[in-house]
């Protein structure tokens, strides 16, 4: 397997999840209660380990490209780009980071190394952050990264029988 590791500025790393990472995630996303999130928590660590398997799959078949966030040797978050199946040169970057380590600029650094894998790595032309309006910090570190916002994207999202409204930041090459 051939591993993507890239250094942030000065202190994260991104490596391909490893399916031990499982334990970490699980407490990171169960523990974090993270509000205007909309992805889905595992229910248990072994569902957690099964979604890890599946990630080499989404690998090779140009779908999906997960990292774990390594701050000082720890596991402190995950980010990923996925490919949007109808344009193949465009990509949305997610990120979520232990609540623990909030605030060190850690999702700043790891979307642009995301950034740097997706433009030089994947050739993608298009880059994508979308966030619930609420959700500040995620806003702040599209922002940060010289993303552009390019406008609201009303109800967009479905989850948990609710309808939400995501704000569009992107970055082209
Ligand atoms: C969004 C998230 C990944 C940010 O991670 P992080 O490592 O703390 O981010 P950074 O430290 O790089 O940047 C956060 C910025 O937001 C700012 N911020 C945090 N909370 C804020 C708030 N309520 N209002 C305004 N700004 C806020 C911070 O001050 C920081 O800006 P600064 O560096 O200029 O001081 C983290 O909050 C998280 O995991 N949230 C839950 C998951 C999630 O929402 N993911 C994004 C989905 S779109």
């Amino acid at each position: 397997m051939r591993k993507i590791i890239v250094e942030g500025e000065n202190m994260i790393k991104l490596r391909y999840p490893l399916i031990s990472d499982a334990e970490a995630f699980f407490r990171i996303l169960t523990e974090g209660k993270f509000e205007y999130y909309y992805a889905t928590i595992p229910e248990s660590i072994d569902l957690e380990r099964k979604w890890l398997e599946r990630r080499e799959h989404k690998r090779k078949n140009n779908l999906e490209y997960n990292f774990s966030i390594i701050y000082n040797n720890i596991l402190v978050g995950g980010c990923e780009i996925r490919i949007d199946k109808e344009n193949s040169h465009v990509g949305e970057l997610g990120y979520f980071v232990d609540r623990e380590y909030f605030n060190k600029r850690i999702a700043t650094e790891a979307v642009k190394a995301l950034e740097k894998i997706a433009f030089e790595e994947l050739k993608l032309v298009r880059l994508e952050i979308r966030m619930d309006p609420r959700n500040k910090a995620s806003e702040k570190v599209a922002i940060k990264n010289n993303f552009e916002k390019e406008g609201l994207l009303k109800k967009v999202v479905k989850f948990q029988n609710g309808y939400f409204d995501n704000i569009i930041y992107a970055k082209v090459k």
